[in-house]
C-alpha cells in the first residue's frame, strides 16, 4: 500500500497549497514586470526596515561623546558677594588663616630668592585694556606660575583705584622637564618651591592685600569656586596649552564667569589653545578677538 508520510498534508490541502504557490508566483511576476509597483514595494520595504531598525541613529561612540560633553554641575552655587570672596577662599582653602600671615617662615627664607620672576606676555597691554573695560571686582587667573601677570594686574588695580581681588590658580609644581630649563630654584626633597617663590614675589610687589591663591590643579580649583559660588568678572586662562587642557579650563572657567564678564587667555599661537577657543566660541555663540598673543571672547 502507498502509505502517506505522516508529515505530508492530505491531498486536498496539497492542492490548495499548490494553488497558493501559483498565485504568489503570478503576483511576483506581475510586480517585477511593472517598474512602478516594483519601486513602491522597494520603498515600503526600505521604510519598514528603517523604522524597525534596532540600532540607534547615532553610533555608540558618538552617543558616548554626547553623554560626556557637559561640564558638571549644571549650575554653580549661589553667588558670594565680591566683598566676601577673599574670606571664602581663606576659610575653604586655608582653614580660616590667611596664608600671608607670618610669611616667609624662617626655614623657607633661606631657600628662596628675595625676588625671582619670569613670565610670557605677562605685562601685555591686554591686561590694562580689559581691566579698564570690565572694571572687575574679582579677577580669576588660571595659570599663575611665579605671579608675573598677577602682580602686574595688582599694580594696574592700584593705579586705577579699583577695589578688586585676584584669585590665582596654579598647582605651583612647574612641569616635567621644568628644572632642565630653569635651574634657578633649588628643589628640596622633590618640592620645586615655586609656591613659596610666587608668594615671595607677591610680598615683594606689595600685593598681598589683593592677591589670594588656590594651590591646586585647575579643574579642582575651578570646581571648588563653582561649588562655593565664587564668580569672576574677568577670567584669564593661561595654564597648559594642549587642546584637552585648554578645552577643560575654558569650559570650567566659563561656569564661574559672572554674566557680562570677560573670558580671555594667553597663547593663541598654540594650535591646541586656538582649536579649543574657536570650538568653544562656535558652540556658545561668541566671537574671538585677538589682542597681541591673547584671545578674548565677546
Ligand atoms: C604659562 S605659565 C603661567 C604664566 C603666568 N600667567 C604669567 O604670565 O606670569 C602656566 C602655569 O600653569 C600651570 N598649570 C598648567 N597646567 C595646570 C593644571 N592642570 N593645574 C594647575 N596648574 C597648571 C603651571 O604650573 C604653570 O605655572
Amino acid at each position: 500500500m502507498d502509505e502517506e508520510q505522516p508529515s505530508s498534508p492530505p491531498h486536498h490541502l496539497r492542492h490548495r497549497h499548490h494553488h497558493h504557490h501559483r498565485r504568489w508566483a503570478d503576483l511576483v511576476n506581475k510586480t517585477f514586470n511593472k517598474p512602478r509597483a516594483f519601486i513602491i514595494l522597494l520603498l515600503i520595504s526600505f521604510v519598514l526596515g528603517y523604522l524597525t531598525h534596532s540600532q540607534p541613529v547615532l553610533s555608540q561612540s558618538a552617543q558616548d561623546l554626547l553623554d560626556h560633553h557637559t561640564f558638571s554641575p549644571p549650575r554653580c552655587g549661589d553667588p558670594v558677594p565680591p566683598a566676601y570672596v577673599r574670606r571664602t577662599v581663606i576659610d575653604r582653602v586655608f582653614n580660616g588663616t590667611s596664608p600671608w600671615e607670618g610669611f616667609p617662615p624662617p626655614h623657607i627664607n633661606s631657600l628662596i630668592m628675595q625676588e625671582w620672576t619670569k613670565g610670557w606676555g605677562s605685562q601685555a597691554p591686554v591686561f590694562e585694556h580689559l581691566i579698564l573695560q570690565a572694571q572687575p571686582k574679582i579677577i580669576i587667573e588660571v595659570g599663575t606660575f611665579l605671579g608675573a601677570s598677577a602682580t602686574h594686574m595688582a599694580g594696574l588695580i592700584r593705579k586705577l583705584g579699583l577695589d578688586a581681588q585676584i584669585l590665582c590658580i596654579d598647582d605651583f609644581r612647574g612641569w616635567p622637564g621644568y628644572y632642565d630649563e630653569e635651574k634657578s630654584l633649588k628643589m628640596v626633597n622633590g618640592d620645586s618651591l615655586l609656591l613659596y617663590q610666587f608668594m615671595q614675589n607677591v610680598v615683594k610687589a606689595n600685593a598681598t592685600d589683593s592677591i589670594m591663591f588656590l594651590p591646586f590643579s585647575t579643574s579642582t580649583a575651578l570646581g571648588g569656586l563653582c561649588e562655593w559660588g565664587v564668580y569672576g568678572d574677568l577670567v584669564e586662562i593661561d595654564a597648559a596649552h594642549d587642546f584637552h587642557s585648554a578645552w577643560t579650563d575654558i569650559n570650567n572657567a566659563y561656569k564661574i564667569l559672572r554674566p557680562g564678564g570677560v573670558l580671555f587667555g594667553h597663547d593663541y599661537v598654540w594650535v591646541g589653545v586656538r582649536d579649543a577657543v574657536h570650538l568653544f566660541a562656535r558652540l556658545h555663540g561668541f566671537r574671538v578677538r585677538i589682542d597681541g598673543e591673547h584671545w578674548i571672547l565677546y
